[in-house]
């Protein structure tokens, strides 16, 4: 899949340099020409048209942009595309297996995790990326290592049964109804 550079009105002087890159996503190998100033999240949505993942704050701080570059969960609204050359990407369009939903996927509609969707993109990239890092043992971990993806539909608990279904962790083990602060976000 290539984009061709978008062409200047008439008149115009396109003066800042474009980057080729390479990039593999979803599976696809991609080639773009971007600003060195375009973010991965801009450069998924905008020109490759991938609007799965979603633009919440833009500043590294929700979680709703979150992807998976080699397979390691980042904020895509937070790193530059020029960086990303040669890399594999893979956006919530890449996670289904054709007509075959992604277990976690299956799991938020088995939970009802979510409401308005808008956080779901990004909750589920970055829990594809948390179970490859191995490093949550129980509910309250998962809850703990997901706190960078912000639902405010308040659906944590859901979100918690549906990855902890996936990994095959009882949720009971470790309660995830721990009280929580009004004003807080669940961590
Ligand atoms: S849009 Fe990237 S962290 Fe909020
Ligand atoms: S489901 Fe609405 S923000 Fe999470």
């Amino acid at each position: 899949m290539s984009t061709p550079a978008t062409p200047m009105p008439p008149g115009v002087v396109d003066a800042a340099p474009r980057y080729p890159l390479t990039l593999r996503v979803n599976g696809q190998e991609t080639h773009v020409q971007v600003e060195a100033w375009v973010t991965l999240l801009d450069l998924l949505r905008e020109q490759l048209q991938l609007t799965g993942s979603k633009k919440g704050c833009d500043q590294g701080q929700c979680g709703a942009c979150t992807v998976l570059v080699n397979g390691k969960r980042i904020n895509a609204c937070l790193t530059l595309a020029v960086m990303q050359n040669g890399r594999d990407v893979v956006t919530v369009e890449g996670l289904a297996g054709g007509d075959t939903l992604h277990p976690l996927q299956q799991a938020f509609i088995d939970h009802d995790a979510f409401q308005c969707g808008y956080c779901t993109p990004g909750q589920l990239c970055s829990a594809v990326g948390l179970i490859h890092e191995g490093e949550a043992k129980s509910a309250v971990e998962v809850r703990e290592l997901m706190s960078g993806n912000l639902c405010r539909c308040g659906a944590y608990p859901q979100i918690v049964q549906a990855v902890t279904q996936v990994m095959g962790i009882s949720v009971c083990a470790e309660s995830t109804d721990r009280s929580v602060v009004v004003g807080t976000v669940p961590a």
